[in-house]
This record gives C-alpha cells, structure tokens and sequence, in this order.
C-alpha cells in the first residue's frame, strides 16, 4: 500500500481515504491503547493458563505435516484421570469381552490412516493427543465451552437448538442396544464460515428428551475446533452439561497408542475410489465401559458408564447420518455441505454412505436393526436414501450441498 502510494509520487483519493483511515486508526488506537493492551495480556494470560491445563507433559512429540503436534503422553497421566470419578480407575487395557467386538459385525477393507502416522509414532505405554495450540484458542469463540458442541440429538422434540442444526440420518429406537457399528464413506464437504461445522457419524442415545446422554463418532471437518477445514476422525460425549470433543475434558479413557482422537485422516473419496472408515461403539459383558473400536481392530479406549446417567446398560436410540451445525439455516442458507456435497440419489460414487448398518442387542449378535426409520430436518437442503436395491445390505446414503436452487 505504501509502495504504491509512493510510486504513484501523490496520493489519489483512495490513498487519502487510507491515510485518513490510518490516522485515525493511530489515534484511536492511541486513545484505547492501554486498555487494549490491558485485555489481550489478559486474555493471553487466560490462553496460556487453559494449555497448560489442557496439554500433558509428553514423553515424546510428533510434528505432522498437516501443522499438528502429537504428545506421546504416559497412559497414566492421560485427561481421563483428571476426573472426579476416576481418580483410582483401573486402566482396562482390552474390553472384558475378549478383543472380538465386531467378529459378526462385519469386515473393514479400510486404507484410511491418520496422517500424523506418516511422521512417527508413540512408543508402547503412550497414548498420542492431539496438542491444543494457541492458534486453535485464538479462533476460539469461547475458551469456558471449548471443545464442546451444543445440546443436540435429531429428529428430538422440544429441542431448543434444533433451528441451529440440519440433520439427515437413519434411526432405530425400541430395543435395548450395547454396540452398533457402520462404515463411514470419507469426504472433504466444503464449510462456508469457521463458526459451522458439518459431520457423518454414529450416535448412540439414552435418556429423556430434555436430558440425553450421547456417545458420538465419525468424522468431521469443524473449524472452530481444531483450526482448519481437513477432515478429522472425532468423538464426542455428553451427559447433562458434562462432556466434550476427542480428550478435550477429561472422561475418555484411551488405550491405544495408535489413533489421534481428532486427528487428520486421508485418503478422501473421489469418483474412482470410495474410502470408508470402520467404527463400532460397544458395551462391554461387564456393563462398565463403552468401547470404541476403529477400523475394526483398534480398541481406541472406553468411556467409563459411570459417567453417564442414562446411558449406561444400553442405549434405546441409534442414528447413523450427517449433521450439519450453523447458524444460517434459514435463508439465505448457509453453503456448508453434508456429506459428499451431493444429494443422496447420486449414489455409490458421488453420495456419501454407510454401509454394514449394525446394531447388537441382549442376544449379543452383530445384525442390521430389525427397523429403521429415517429423518431429514431440511429435505431441499440435504437428504436421504435407504438403498436395499442394489445388494442385500442396504447402504445408506445421505448428503447435500446446502444453499442451492431448491434451498436458496
Ligand atoms: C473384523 O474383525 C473381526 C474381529 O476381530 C475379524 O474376525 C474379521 O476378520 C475382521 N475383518 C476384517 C476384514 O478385517
Ligand atoms: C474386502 O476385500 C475383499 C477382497 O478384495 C472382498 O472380497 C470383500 O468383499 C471386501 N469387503 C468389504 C466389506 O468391502
Ligand atoms: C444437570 O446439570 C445441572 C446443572 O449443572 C444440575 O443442576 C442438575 O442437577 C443436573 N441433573 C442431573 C440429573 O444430574
């Protein structure tokens, strides 16, 4: 700006309206100056303090190229153990089950890694967190609720956040279920402002309306969390006002030095090459831990029941779909995409899908649910496709590109 200024030897007019601008930006900065300064040292030292509180010491760190750390950190000194409750939890290395959690539920042909693994790796005895930096804070709209989501659970009556969230989802209810499993086709669905997010997941459910408990999992791309719009592998809790995001608060139990909770993945979906990743969330014969087993053969890590209030024997409600989070739902609609971007009809190839639906119940076998229903909040905007035509299980699809001709 300068130099043009100066080459231009005079300033034109747009150059006096900077001028004025600037001046009155010195000046005004000048007035504010020690209050400014005042509130952004505070703040700094506000953002200082929540890492320090977030971040565990590391045994060792790994920098990924897409600009996360990773902290190798002693699996004994993991967030988990900052919780009341489990302040003399004894670590469960393998559900009580035996290692078989999905042995009927299904296969997983997954090629999906977390890009991180292409830098390192966190020796036996670790657990890999994804390091909060102060850049992620900075973007953060509040520090208090960080790494938390609203109060939502689809197709939920008397939800009062529901005008802020778009879902399009298959569902079962009215059996007692303690696992349920899917593979999750993986894309990159475009998200138009940082404050939105948009997801394909599984979630599990108990309780009242007014008071749900939920176990979340899948992927996202969600900006205001984790500071870029790549896809991430999540999870997510919440019982009353008490949960988070990954290991954001302290309650997941993590076992495995293998996967980043919120890590990167690839490869992503294109026309030629459908990449899924494999998720099962499963009760435990004990009835004490919900595990969460990835790509059919990593025990991530169990979320202890006694933290919640309802979810604990079983859930009575399952969704599979999309989420959708912003606050311009209404018109104009906002431009975040779900899914592939692409509506359902599409199909395999150019929709985004579930396949190997499974629930489990008391008799303990893995089986796609005995009903199912589906649900989708903004029809024009983002829909959904039970598929039983084309093979004998069915794949769900699901998706849209938000704004356009019909959602304008
Ligand atoms: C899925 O997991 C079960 C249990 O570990 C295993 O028996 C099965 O072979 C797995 N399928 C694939 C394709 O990895
Ligand atoms: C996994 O790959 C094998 C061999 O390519 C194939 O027969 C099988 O159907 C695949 N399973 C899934 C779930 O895609
Ligand atoms: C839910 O949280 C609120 C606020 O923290 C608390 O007052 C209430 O007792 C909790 N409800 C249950 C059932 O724990």
């Amino acid at each position: 700006m300068e130099k043009r200024a100066s080459d231009n030897g005079f300033l034109g007019f747009s150059g006096k309206v900077i001028l004025l601008a600037l001046v009155l930006l010195v000046l005004g900065d000048h007035v504010n100056g020690t209050r400014n300064a005042a509130t952004s040292a505070e703040r700094d030292l506000e953002i200082e303090r929540k890492l320090k509180l977030m971040n565990k010491p590391a045994v060792k760190s790994i920098q990924s190229e897409d600009g996360d750390i990773i902290d190798c950190v002693d699996i004994n000194k993991q967030p988990a153990f900052d919780h009341p409750l489990l302040k003399n939890h004894k670590i469960q290395m393998r559900p009580s089950m035996d290692e078989k959690v999905n042995e009927e539920a299904a296969s997983s042909n997954s090629t999906v890694r977390q890009l991180w693994r292409k830098s390192g790796s966190c020796p036996e005895g670790t657990i890999p967190i994804r390091r909060v930096q102060k850049s992620h804070l900075l973007r953060a709209p509040s520090l208090e609720n960080y790494g938390m989501k609203g109060k939502h659970v689809p197709n939920s009556m008397n939800d009062l956040n529901s005008r802020m969230y778009a879902d399009a989802v298959l569902l079962t209810q009215g059996y007692r279920y303690n696992g349920v499993h899917a593979n999750i086709n993986v894309w990159n669905p475009y998200v138009e402002a940082d404050d939105e997010y948009t997801s394909a997941q599984i979630w599990v459910v108990n309780g009242p309306y007014y008071l749900q408990d939920t176990i979340q999992t899948g992927w996202t791309v969600n900006p205001t969390v984790y500071g870029d719009k790549r896809t991430r592998f999540f999870s997510y809790w919440l019982s009353n006002t008490t949960g988070c995001y990954d290991l954001f608060c302290s309650g997941f139990v993590q076992t495995s030095s293998e996967i980043a909770l919120g890590g990167a993945i690839e490869p992503i979906s294109t026309g030629q090459q459908q990449n899924e990743i494999t998720l099962s969330i499963a009760l435990d014969t004990s009835g004490s831990n919900w595990w969460l087993v990835f790509n059919n053969k990593t025990n991530i890590g169990y979320w202890p029941s006694s933290l919640f209030i309802y979810l604990f024997g079983a859930a009575t409600t399952v969704f599979w779909g999309g989420e959708v989070y912003s606050q311009r739902l209404g018109t104009p609609h906002t431009l975040t995409a779900m899914g592939s971007g692409n509506f359902a009809g599409y199909r395999f190839g150019r929709s985004c899908f579930m396949s190997q639906i499974r629930i489990r119940d008391n008799s303990l076998v893995w089986k796609y649910p005995e009903w199912v229903s589906t649900y989708q909040s903004q029809y024009n905007c983002y829909d959904v496709l039970n598929d039983k035509e084309y093979s004998a299980d069915p794949f769900f699809y699901f998706g849209g590109p938000g704004r356009n001709d019909r959602c304008p």
